[in-house]
């Protein structure tokens, strides 16, 4: 958000010049079947970049043949320059280097060119995950761990991109073992199977390890989560940990989860010790067979000097690949466990979006109504049932009720944060359902008791909905919020960065900010849900003329604990566990209803004994 000083544009080696902030969107997204296995749901995405992945498989697959032909030249330098003198030496020589250069040249191609597609796959990946997350709805914000989120978005998709990497990589080096296999066999076609003898064992290894391996790959992954979301917790309630002095209890939890963590990895360390060595080292059997058996056949004068040493050329080049096997398996175990989780996120489907023809809403007298709404979070206990109320246009209403009573629900609904289950919630005669998400947010504004600000400076909290706003409009939105005051006295005024969450501003102050943000969007329907209680009865008296005097024919649906607040409503609405038990003005509530007067008895008298 901060604007780029001279000194950030300054080249640098390790800041690269052209990196703009610009969003480039990924060209695919992954294949939605679920029946589909892992790697190729992510067709899709590597798809859009095959040009540069393929040239790099090609490439790859040129240097390796050209590290073949090598020994093979090797061979053939030995037994005709050396042993019997009939090509000039120089001659193999000279070839050997040209191969060597051009196998050199090729392999930075294509390893260039991978890296650069892994690195590109993994933005992509990372992009649609953030994207994805940015559209799911609240029901599973509700849910979700930050921790779990922030190490999907980096370890598991780091861990599919490695294995990216490396898959077509060793696959490729299969390939060319293939070749170097036929190069062996047209040297000794005996020597060659011998060669090979120990190649299904490790193979057959490689298998075992896969079985074991997964579960714990598995574990790792949502290990690292549950200290990621320790972590975050950690930090995000420093100030509650703090207050109770509890530092001792989360740094328990964190050696806790970091206990786990090392115990996953010491058990795939374990795994890794016991199969690893006998990877190594089974290639080695393979050198001794053919240094017995083709040994004989040198002395028996069946083979030339020059073969044994191309085999074990060979033999240097075919173990990669089958050492590699076992990397591979591992990082595919890891992969797979990581796409999984990955998935997990990718397949929720956001539960509020727009139906198909939904249009634009466009407030134009700003009426709201509630009609027979039932609603339940999840698979949990109604929340609202048989609600019904319907504001005029330009009226405030209050609503009123005991703690858990639904008001904040309601306010949600009229956001369209979540849908009703039954009935329907409607602005100016439209149905939520029907009008985009994007447009209903627009022009329902809402401040919420928690007020959020990021960490930025003032002017940018309060521009957060119109970024374009100039700075008379921010001024004119903090006067109105009654912000002004204290924003003119702070060091930098507007321009001054408050910290991570506004944490270096008072309660009250931050709901000024938020109120302000919410106002500057000019939303023809505000929702008002306790963002005021934070606020002396003063200063949020003079909040409330100012929003008179900015646009009296507002729709307001205020949800308050104080009787100041209220009285500032033309209806109340009283709620019982969910539904509307009484509307009418305060004072005819007041004068009429028990239960009221009950109600604002209960919340009014901590307040009073506060101030
Ligand atoms: N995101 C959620 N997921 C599940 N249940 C929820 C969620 N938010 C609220 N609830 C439940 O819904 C009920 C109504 O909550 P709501 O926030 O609407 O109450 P409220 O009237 O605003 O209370 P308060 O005056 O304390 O703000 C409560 O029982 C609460 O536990
Ligand atoms: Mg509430």
């Amino acid at each position: 958000m901060r604007a780029t000083t001279e000194q950030d544009r300054s080249p640098s080696p390790l800041f690269p010049v052209s990196a703009t902030t610009t969003y480039r969107r990924p060209k695919a997204t992954v294949d939605p079947d679920t029946s589909k296995s892992w790697w190729k749901r992510f067709i899709p995405i590597v798809a859009t970049r095959r040009v540069p992945f393929i040239a790099a498989l090609v490439f790859s697959g040129i240097s390796l043949v050209l590290q073949v032909l090598i020994p093979n030249l090797l061979n053939q330098a030995i037994d005709r320059s050396i042993v019997t003198p009939s090509v000039p030496l120089s001659h193999y020589v000279t070839e050997i280097i040209w191969i060597a250069v051009a196998a050199g040249i090729v392999g930075y191609l294509s390893r260039w060119l991978l890296f650069r597609t892994a690195y590109d796959f993994e933005y992509d990946v990372r992009n649609l995950l953030f994207e994805h997350m940015s559209l799911l709805s609240f029901s599973f914000y509700d849910r979700a761990q930050t921790g779990q989120l922030i190490s999907r978005a980096n370890s598991d998709i780091r861990s599919i991109q490695l294995y990216t990497t490396f898959a077509p990589m060793i696959l490729v080096q299969c390939a060319v073992a293939v070749v170097a296999f036929g190069f062996m066999l047209s040297i000794s076609v005996p020597l060659a199977l011998i060669a090979m003898a120990t190649m299904p064992v490790l193979f057959w290894i490689g298998v075992r390890m896969r079985k074991v391996m997964f579960p714990i790959s598995w574990v790792i992954q949502a290990r690292l989560a549950d200290v990621a979301t320790t972590v975050d917790e950690s930090i995000n309630g420093v100030r509650v940990i703090k207050s109770f002095a509890r530092e001792g209890r989360q740094v328990n939890t964190l050696a806790d989860a970091s206990e786990k963590v090392a115990w996953s990895y010491t058990k795939d360390a374990d795994i890794r010790a016991r199969y690893t060595p006998a990877i190594q080292n089974l290639p080695q059997i393979s050198l001794v067979l053919v240094l017995i058996f083709g040994g004989i056949m040198v002395i028996n004068g069946h083979l030339g000097i020059g073969a044994i040493l191309a085999f074990n050329a060979y033999l240097v080049i075919l173990q990669a690949p089958f050492m590699m096997l076992g990397m591979l398996v591992m990082m595919g175990q890891r992969a797979a466990a990581s796409a999984d989780r990955i998935f997990e996120i990718l397949d929720v489907e956001a539960d509020i979006t727009d139906r198909p023809g939904a249009v634009d809403l466009v407030v134009t007298e700003g009426t709201a109504a509630f009609s027979g709404v039932r609603f339940a979070y999840g698979d949990g206990p109604d929340v609202l049932h048989d609600f019904t109320i319907n504001i005029a246009e330009g009226e405030t209403l209050a609503l009123v009720g005991r703690t858990g009573s639904g008001k904040s629900t309601a306010a949600k609904l009229l956001m369209r944060f979540y849908d009703p289950t039954e009935g329907s919630v409607s602005i100016d005669g439209h149905h939520l359902r029907d009008v985009t998400v994007a447009s209903v947010r627009n022009q329902v504004g809402i401040v919420l008791d928690e007020p959020f600000l990021f960490s930025a400076t003032i002017a940018e909290n309060i521009a957060y909905g119109q970024p374009d706003a100039s700075r008379e409009a921010v001024i004119a939105a903090a006067t109105a919020a009654n912000a002004a005051e204290f924003i003119d006295k702070l060091p930098q005024g507007y321009d001054t960065v408050v910290g991570e969450r506004g944490y270096t501003l008072s309660g009250g102050q931050r709901q000024r900010i938020a109120i302000a943000r919410t106002l500057l969007v000019n939303p023809p329907i505000l929702i008002l849900d306790d963002a005021t209680s934070a606020i002396d009865v003063q200063v949020e008296q003079s909040i409330h003329e100012a929003l008179h005097e900015l646009l009296d024919k507002r729709t307001t649906l205020i949800i308050a604990h104080r009787l100041s607040t209220i009285a500032l409503a033309d209806r109340v609405a009283l709620l019982r566990d969910g539904t509307v038990v009484a509307i009418g003005t305060h004072e005819s509530l007041m004068a009429s209803n028990d239960e009221y007067r009950s109600v604002l008895a209960a919340i009014e008298s901590p307040v009073e004994e506060s101030i």
